[in-house]
């Protein structure tokens, strides 16, 4: 393979990127952020691949960044190399991206796994920004996104004490979309996945396109921007299809047009 800290394979319209450096509970070094982020690409350049999902092999998901990577960083050395921003590659990605997260979702691992559009829990998960008992503060996204995900009463206490919250409280708090027992994780991942695939590509880019923008936007603009988006979902074939299917009583078939 082309990459050296993930497997990837692909099928049935579905992505599969695994984190695969499980004797480092999947620490997120360079050379993941590399790996994940150009698979990522390549998978969003892909008119076949209609859903990613993103999973860790191992006990985790990810425990963190890397922190024997980090931890003769200096200040100068990071600013000037932007250290982190390349994980922009993976939010810019317009296909649905899943995260099944299996074991430990720490720091970077739980701010990854806050960059995909649903995360799915195994009952074992657990998630923590635990970068304050490191002297530091989440770097890939922690402190906005898991703000939004769970608001400022369990972020606060999250990064500012370091806890870790298991999956039944993440669920409960928004930052989770579904729990599931360990055996039955990967195959609601890719049972959603595939229930995604079979969508018109072009209209689930749009939900993506526009429910992201409920964190970027007034209330009064975003609704203008999706109403926008709905009537311009009038000129797709997918629409004539969808609305015609549901008329003549039969399954659709979208071609992404
Ligand atoms: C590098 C890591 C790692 C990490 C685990 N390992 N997490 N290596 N970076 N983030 C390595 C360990 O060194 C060890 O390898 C192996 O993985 C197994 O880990 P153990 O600690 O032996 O396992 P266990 O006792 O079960 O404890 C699991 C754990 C613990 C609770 C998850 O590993 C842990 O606390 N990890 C660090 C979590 C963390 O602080 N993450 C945030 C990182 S900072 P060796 O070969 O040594 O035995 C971050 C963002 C920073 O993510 C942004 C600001 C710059």
């Amino acid at each position: 393979s082309q990459y050296q800290t993930i497997l990837t394979e692909t099928a049935d319209g579905v992505a599969t990127i695994t984190l695969n450096r499980p004797e480092a509970l999947n620490a997120l070094n360079m050379q993941v952020l590399t790996d994940v982020t150009d698979a990522a690409a390549a998978f969003d350049a892909d008119p076949e691949v209609k859903a990613i999902v993103i999973t860790g092999s191992g006990r985790a998901f990810a425990a963190g960044a890397d922190i024997k990577e980090m931890k003769d960083l200096d200040f100068a050395t990071a600013y000037k190399a932007d250290w982190f921003a390349g994980w922009r590659r993976l939010t810019g990605v317009r296909t649905p991206i899943i995260a099944a997260v299996n074991g430990f979702a720490l720091g970077g691992g739980c701010e990854l796994a806050m960059m995909a559009d649903i995360l799915i829990a195994s009952s074992k998960a657990k998630f923590g920004q635990p970068e304050i008992n490191l002297g530091v503060l989440p770097g890939m996204g922690g402190s906005q996104r898991l703000t939004r995900a769970v608001g400022k009463a369990k972020a606060m206490d999250m990064c500012l004490t370091g806890r870790m919250m298991d999956a039944q409280e993440a669920e409960r708090s928004g930052l989770a979309a579904r729990v599931v027992e360990p055996e039955a994780l990967m195959d609601t991942a890719y049972e959603i996945a595939g229930t995604i695939a079979k969508k018109s590509a072009v209209a689930t880019m749009l939900v993506k396109e526009a429910v992201n923008l409920a964190f970027e936007t007034t209330l009064e603009q975003g609704l203008n921007f999706e109403r926008r988006l709905f009537h311009s979902s009038l000129a797709t074939n997918d629409q004539v299809e969808g609305m015609s299917a549901f008329v003549e009583k039969r399954d659709p078939n979208f071609t992404d047009s």
